[in-house]
């Protein structure tokens, strides 16, 4: 047993999005079992909607109630992203930037060892170190992403030399090594926002930089058995400080097997018994952004025109009108072997299921990640933020093949759906994209690989913290 007095106070504050608060969650449960005290701060309503903390931390980690200031044009209630369409989450951001003051507040009060941030508080790195506290950057996405997002010169207070959307269409010259990792014209078109300031008076990358910039060390939801070449290029060359990798975080098989008895899971668990081994689709994009209904319709027919049994999560954006349906038809024509479900799904306990054979997949990180743990071959579909550099890296490592789309507006056809489908799931290039996912296993379904991560994390919040203490004694 570890001695009392050498555990942690850890502040988290994850931004306002549950693809970022989970992992943040996830990451103060490991640190919990450790022994060290977790304060994790956000708004009244994400609190309510968290997932249940386990009886056995729950006296280690309290969850802080901060409430976001009213903001004009945001929605009351409004407190994360999938509760808006696209275009109103810059006035969430300006909402959780008027945290400042009560967060300055709280951390006063309760003097943290360390303080865990997102990218976003751009303006929390000066209070952590106006109040003596550590601060880390906990980077949700992979390593690569963050060695394209941030730029060695910003890294050093200078401008990241790239202003134009072009800009980003083509790999950084910060990359020593042949690489596809870029943005597609029309995501960079999108999401140009986040390089460009919106309402909140900032843009993304400038959150970024900022929290990178600022933090003592970055911690990040990667490990060198998927990307070391990436991680070794942050640590020498882009961030030049501590960049410590705490693994990837995978499920458990406990919260896997969570809510088995739930009676939504064993009707789905009944149909996906029925199907033959690895032969379904799953797809799910995610809960932050939706596609047009023009995309939507062709993903349907060309799901129709596969052949192949699915089962499809489809969420709709927050007050989307009921007469953007799918195609005439669709459902009554593909009953007998697919299954349209519009609501929640549990994802985890879906791809663990042996009758899933292939994941369309936005490209979050997070569904990778639980995707690769089941041996699970990607097809791939970017939307928004990050998503489509991480699906350049897993079509680059050959775990995934993209959808083919219009460079200029990202539309694709019912055709292109068809064959890229079938040829992950039915052809012999499928069966190398198979070999290579049950490869990915051993990394990303390995819990002695990442419980050794994140003893090495542990190891560096207390070093960290020892070496402050000696400072300001001095
Ligand atoms: C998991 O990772 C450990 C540590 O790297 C390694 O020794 C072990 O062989 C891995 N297990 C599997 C099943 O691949």
């Amino acid at each position: 047993m570890e001695n009392e007095k050498d555990n942690l106070h850890i502040v988290m504050f994850p931004w306002l999005a549950f693809g970022h608060m989970l992992p943040f969650l996830e990451l103060s449960k490991c640190l919990a079992q450790r022994g060290h005290r977790i304060s994790f701060v956000t708004s009244p309503r994400n609190i309510q909607r968290l997932p249940q903390i386990p009886p056995s931390l729950s006296h280690l980690i309290n969850l802080v109630n901060l409430p976001l200031p009213p903001v004009d044009n945001l929605p009351e209630n409004t407190e994360a992203t999938i509760d808006l369409p696209y275009d109103k989450i810059q006035y969430l951001k300006k909402a959780f930037d008027g945290l400042e003051e009560p967060l300055t507040r709280f951390l006063e009060a309760s003097s943290p060892d360390w303080v865990i941030y997102d990218f976003a508080p751009h303006w929390l790195p000066p209070i952590t170190n106006k109040l003596g506290l550590l601060g880390a950057c906990f980077n949700i996405f992979n390593a690569a992403a963050q060695v394209f997002i941030v730029s060695p010169s910003s890294m050093m207070g200078e401008e990241d030399p790239r202003s134009e959307a072009e800009h980003f269409t083509v790999p950084p010259k910060w990359i020593p090594f042949p690489s596809n990792l870029a943005f597609r014209l029309h995501e960079i078109r999108r999401i140009f926002d986040a390089v460009q300031e919106n309402v909140a008076g900032v843009s993304d990358i400038f959150r970024f930089e900022s929290t990178v910039r600022g933090s003592d060390i970055i911690a990040i939801r990667s490990c060198v058995e998927f990307e070391a070449q990436w991680l070794r290029l942050l640590n020498e060359e882009i961030c030049r400080k501590p960049n410590v990798p705490v693994g990837l975080l995978p499920p458990s098989v406990q919260d896997i097997r969570e809510g088995d008895d739930d009676e939504s899971w064993i009707a789905i668990r009944e149909w996906l018994d029925k199907q033959k081994s690895r032969s379904v689709v799953y797809i799910a994009l995610g809960s932050e952004a939706t596609l047009s209904h023009e995309d939507e319709t062709e993903l349907a027919l060309g799901l129709e025109l596969s052949r192949l049994p699915f089962f499809w999560v489809l969420r709709r954006p927050p007050g989307s009108s009921a007469a953007e349906e799918l195609p005439t038809g669709f459902e009554d024509r593909t009953r007998s072997r697919g299954v349209v479900c519009r609501g929640w799904a549990p994802q985890m306990k879906i791809l663990a299921h042996p009758s899933v054979g292939v994941f369309l997949t936005h490209c979050g990180w997070s569904s990778a990640i639980e995707a690769l743990g089941w041996e699970v071959p990607l097809v791939l579909l970017p939307l928004t933020s990050t998503q489509g550099l991480c699906a350049r890296q897993l079509a680059w490592d050959k775990i995934g093949v993209e959808i083919p789309r219009n460079e200029g507006d990202g539309s694709f056809t019912r055709n292109s759906v068809a064959e890229t489908l079938r040829l992950v799931a039915v052809s012999e290039q499928g069966n190398a994209l198979r070999t290579r996912a049950k490869e990915m296993r051993k990394i990303f379904c390995n819990s002695t690989l990442h419980d050794g991560y994140m003893d090495n994390f542990e190891r560096h919040l207390k070093n960290h913290r020892l070496r402050n203490k000696l400072l300001k004694t001095d």
